[in-house]
């Protein structure tokens, strides 16, 4: 993505790395449904477990060790390895999320109860980066769709727009003299979008919590759309009228749409998205060609029918 300024980020913003195994040691006791174990942003990992999915794909799945220590989350710097390093001291207990705007009913949850009607599913999907890398990752959630029709959308809601916290002391990124980008981060979907069937929030990847790197407690993944759309650590979802600014539109609209599907056949201005690098895969494995919508073109396609995709990246 377009780096502009470098973090200011100093050496003692490491986390001690006995804090960050520690984390990822399983505590016992998976349940089926998600409230009864998520235990609200515990400071430990815990075990999830989720009901599996035709959704998934059973291409092979990035290590864990790749899925957690490549990342991007700007908050805690520009470097791929500066989630994992600073992510761990970010509070995710107590973790409350909003859900306002255009709905019958407004309401702040605690993360337990946002999460304790909702039974997870395991979604194994395709994860594309707008900068040509991509994963496989075993996520934990479930739908987006059922969180907004619980809010019972009035009919003026054409879009949900999505906020990340804002807390500087433990995000050295949102501190930085010369920040990378606006914050709060904000993200959005159209309507129908949200509802896809694909589109989820998780809470775990590989069979545990989320770790705080890859968006703890709570991130939007939506498969189909370049990774920058799947915003992490969610504290805020309103229903809106009209179409909510996005963080990477605001940064550079030239390059990064509201959009923002997967597409071999648009390419970003400094780069081919034609094909893409599978993370782990090895030097000899090459590239591999990009698929339209990342290959999700059966659930999706639809959505976008008589749509100039070139005009609306
Ligand atoms: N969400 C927030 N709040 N801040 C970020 O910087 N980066 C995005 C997205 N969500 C980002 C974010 C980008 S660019 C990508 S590719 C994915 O998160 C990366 O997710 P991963 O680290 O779990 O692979």
């Amino acid at each position: 993505m377009l780096i502009r300024h470098a973090p200011d980020l100093t050496e003692a913003h490491v986390t001690p790395k006995e804090a960050y195994v520690d984390r990822r040691r399983f505590l016992a006791g998976a349940g089926a449904a998600a409230g009864a174990m998520l235990l609200a942003g515990s400071a430990k990992a815990t075990a999830l477990s989720g009901a599996k999915s035709p959704f998934s794909t059973d291409e092979k799945q990035t290590s864990r060790d790749d899925v957690t220590s490549y990342n991007n989350f700007y908050e805690f710097g520009t470097d791929k390895a500066d989630p994992a390093a600073y992510a761990g001291k970010l509070t995710t207990t107590p973790w409350s999320i909003k859900v306002d705007g255009l709905v019958n009913k407004p309401a702040t949850y605690a993360l337990d109860d946002f999460v304790k009607p909702h039974h997870l599913e395991e979604r194994i999907y395709r994860h594309r980066c707008v900068e040509a890398w991509s994963m496989v990752v075993p996520w934990l959630g479930f739908s987006l769709a059922e969180v907004i029709k619980r809010a019972e959308p009035q009919g003026s809601a054409k879009y949900v727009a999505f906020e990340t916290l804002v807390r500087p002391k433990e995000m050295p990124g949102q501190a930085a003299y010369f920040p990378a980008l606006q914050w709060p981060y904000v993200e959005g979907l159209r309507l129908d979008e949200a509802l896809n069937p694909l589109a989820i929030l998780a809470v775990g990847l590989y069979g545990e919590t989320l770790p705080n790197q890859n968006g703890a407690p709570l991130r939007l993944v939506v498969p189909w759309k370049y990774g920058f759309k799947g915003i992490k650590s969610i504290v805020r979802i309103s229903l809106v009228e009209k179409q909510p600014p996005t963080s990477w539109n605001l940064e550079n609209a030239n390059e990064y749409g509201f959009y923002s599907n997967v597409n071999p056949q648009v390419d970003h201005p400094r780069w081919s998205q034609a094909s893409e690098r599978r993370i782990g895969a090895g030097l000899l494995a090459g590239r591999q060609p990009t698929l339209m919508f990342n290959g999700y073109s059966e659930q999706v396609a639809s959505m976008y029918s008589g749509m100039d995709l070139k005009a609306n990246y």
